[in-house]
């Protein structure tokens, strides 16, 4: 989503600097207070039972901390996490490679779980409830299946569409978690605790002024606080103070609600276009030149959750806080 070219070498550092500023632990994890309360529960009963974790469905939005839980609940039950996506896995056979592969009580963490394929489907529903692979040898009517014993382990899917999962895949998750946007007050901390790592000075009110443009996503939240940063080293004497966090923010066209360009082209366009609605996705889409997808997955939770558009059967529609945020009236 970000429009910015950035050298190989920079990229190679801002992975790193990744790694240490993602939570490695269950306390370093701020916010989403009852999902930690009741993971911590499922992991110490399962630990004492000596059992590994049941299968967790993590769903919510984009950049809300989903892969970070993953790695988080392989690293307090002390195993090993494998990774892959949804998409990866093409056919059957690349599934049950993996599950082969893995020793017991791994984390087996399933990126995108809603892009799986039926066939592969098929293969992960025994895996998940006997631990056991069916698979079929030889062709036509000499065709046998055999089953394969599997160690147990622990599928962590991730998903920010849960309504998209199959209803058969979705009932074999013993538990499922549902992240929310963080509040102001989290998103401060993380961004605090963020300028530590990356040992820039930060004003109190400067970390408070990002986390409320942060769309309630840490992502952002750290994203913005990097541009800022940047801004603070070369305007600056690379301290963060309020001022230079606000003007910072400004040339990042970011708003004061943390809409940015995109949000703006959408809720333009469908003020301008369509006298704030009703209108479809796909024509929101076709005039602003965004994917569907993006706009459903990305930008329109946060503009719903904030209240600027509702979904109605008719398509969505611009809402009066919305015109309020822009200060325009309603076309009626
Ligand atoms: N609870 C948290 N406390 C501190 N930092 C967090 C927290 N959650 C997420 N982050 C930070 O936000 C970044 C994005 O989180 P993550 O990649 O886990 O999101 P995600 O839900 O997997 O997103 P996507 O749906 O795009 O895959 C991480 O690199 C991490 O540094
Ligand atoms: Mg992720």
């Amino acid at each position: 989503m970000e429009e910015r070219m950035v050298s190989a070498e920079e990229q190679g550092l801002e992975d790193s600097l990744d790694q240490r500023v993602r939570p490695h632990r269950l306390k370093q994890y701020i916010g989403q207070e009852n999902v930690k309360k009741n993971l911590q529960v499922f992991m110490e009963a399962a630990k004492m039972r000596e059992e590994c974790l049941d299968h967790v469905l993590l769903y919510g939005p984009p950049g809300l901390g989903k892969t970070t839980l993953a790695g988080i609940i392989a690293t307090e039950m002390g195993v090993q996490m494998r990774t892959t996506s949804g998409p990866a896995i093409e056919r059957p056979g690349d599934l049950a490679a993996i599950l082969s592969g893995l020793e017991p009580g791994d984390v087996l963490f399933i990126d995108e779980i809603h892009r799986l394929n039926r066939m592969v489907e098929e293969v992960l529903y025994p895996a998940m409830e006997d631990f056991c692979l069916d698979i079929v040898i030889g062709k036509g009517p000499t065709a046998r299946s055999v089953r394969l014993e599997l160690p147990p382990f622990t599928l962590v899917g991730a998903t920010t569409r849960a309504g998209m999962l199959s209803a058969p895949l979705r009932d074999r998750f013993g538990v499922l978690a549902r992240l929310e946007y963080y509040t102001e007050d989290d998103l401060a901390v993380i961004v605090s605790r963020t300028a530590e790592i990356f040992e820039t000075v930060i004003e109190e009110e400067a970390a408070v002024e990002i986390a409320r443009r942060s769309r309630g996503t840490p992502r952002i939240a750290n994203r913005l606080l990097r541009r800022v940063r940047d801004f603070a080293q070369v305007k600056g004497d690379g301290t963060i103070t309020l001022k230079l966090a606000k003007s910072s923010l400004e040339e990042l066209q970011v708003d004061r609600l943390g809409l940015d360009h995109i949000d703006h082209k959408l809720l333009y366009g469908m003020i301008e276009k369509f006298r704030g609605g009703p209108v479809g996705l796909e024509t929101i889409s076709a005039t602003i030149g965004e994917e569907p997808d993006t706009i459903e997955d990305v930008y329109e939770p946060y503009l719903l959750q904030i209240g600027f558009i509702q979904r109605t059967p008719r398509g969505r529609v611009v809402s009066p806080a919305c015109y309020e945020h822009f200060k325009m009236e309603v076309l009626e």
